[in-house]
């Protein structure tokens, strides 16, 4: 197969940030994903109604003038958020899903929860009027080791919530293991799972050995080999649990090159590519628009994107800058330490889908 045309992608958990940030990562996100979910971690977070009106404003603002982009906005969950004010943004369309991060598990997390007794009345309003929560997996525990956070979460914090909160449709988002994996796929039709594209490329020797590798330095922390291959196998299966959730998390390069850097990987530009050629290893390219495509929407009730994206691969490896500069200072992007051959066209002048 050299060629392959598929509905155009939607990542299902991305970071745009804001300001300068926002405008220089924007485009490269919205040349191939027609709608993207948009993390609310920002300083201060998107936590309310009014803020995520305001953020979406000023995404639509950033967006270039012939771009087809539909960010799909989150709120931030603290233990003061007001169940009715969940309720009305999601009910007018302005929200599409509530992001938990527990407190002090990843990049601007400070607000996230603690006690979980204490955000019971929102969960339970979600179920009821079917608004989804995208959940950050893992425990802040210190004496949790940080490879063990996602499966020590999944028994302290997950299973619990879910069972506590019947209805409450649940996105384990960018699962990193084994017992992830095996989570998600043994869940009920109110349980997704999202799939970054590093964490189907790297291990924790890519990290570690030989030097430690700042730009591979993401929240979950890549995982061993074993974990990868089960990513791997899950994101290929075509099974509607699991769809995509770049993480695409962008920071400059004197943030993550420091002496305490930054967690996050910025794949936006190359995710499409990246993900055709791990699927094509895995002899599974016929499943690719499943997990880019087509899972993401079943999960969140929203139509198949109706614009076409065509991967055709090439004789000669393509280039990507090695960075993108914003007013902030550059950005790298991800570079998998491999070639890549699959270039990327999104249909002018789409057919509807049979
Ligand atoms: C994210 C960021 O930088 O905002 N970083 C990351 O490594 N993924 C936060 C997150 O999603 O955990
Ligand atoms: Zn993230």
């Amino acid at each position: 197969m050299t060629t392959l045309t598929i509905p155009r992608p939607d990542d299902w958990h991305l970071h745009l940030r804001d300001g300068a940030m926002l405008r220089a990562v924007l485009p490269e996100s919205a040349r191939h994903f027609a709608r993207a979910i948009i993390m609310p971690n920002l300083v201060p977070p998107v936590v309310t109604g009014a803020d995520a009106a305001a953020y979406r404003a000023r995404i639509i603002e950033a967006l270039p003038a012939d771009a087809r982009f539909t960010p799909l906005m989150t709120l931030y969950l603290t233990e003061e958020t007001d169940p009715e004010d969940v309720a009305a943004a999601h009910t007018s369309g302005l929200i599409t899903a509530v992001k938990l991060y527990p407190a002090g598990a990843t990049t601007n997390s400070a607000s996230g929860v603690r006690d979980f007794e204490r955000v019971r009345p929102v969960l339970e309003r979600m179920a009821e009027i079917g608004c989804p929560l995208c959940v950050h997996g893992e425990v802040t525990d210190p004496e949790v080791d940080i490879f063990d956070r996602e499966a020590v979460f999944i028994d302290r914090v997950l299973e619990p919530m879910r069972r506590a909160t019947p209805g409450l449709r649940v996105v384990m988002e960018h699962i990193t293991t084994s017992e992830g994996v095996a989570y998600v796929a043994a869940g009920n039709e109110t349980l997704g799972g999202t799939i970054t594209t590093h964490h189907l490329i790297l291990n924790r020797n890519h990290l570690l050995a030989g030097g430690i590798r700042p730009h591979y330095y993401c929240l979950p922390v890549v995982k061993r080999e074993k974990h990868r291959l089960a990513l791997r196998r899950a994101a290929t299966s075509g099974e509607g649990r699991f769809f995509l959730g770049t993480d695409s998390a962008p920071h400059t390069d004197a943030l993550k090159e420091s002496a305490c850097g930054c967690a996050g990987c910025f794949t936006a530009p190359n995710t499409m590519a990246l993900l055709a050629h791990v699927f094509e290893e895995e002899g599974a390219l016929d499943r690719l628009e499943a997990f880019t495509s087509r899972n993401g929407p079943a999960f969140y009730g929203l139509p198949v994107n109706e614009q076409q994206l065509t991967l055709s691969k090439t004789d000669r490896p393509l280039h990507w800058p090695k960075d993108l500069p914003t007013e902030d200072g550059p950005v790298t992007l991800f570079a998998p330490g491999f070639d890549l051959y699959w270039q990327i066209t999104v249909d002018d002048h789409p057919a509807r889908p049979a």
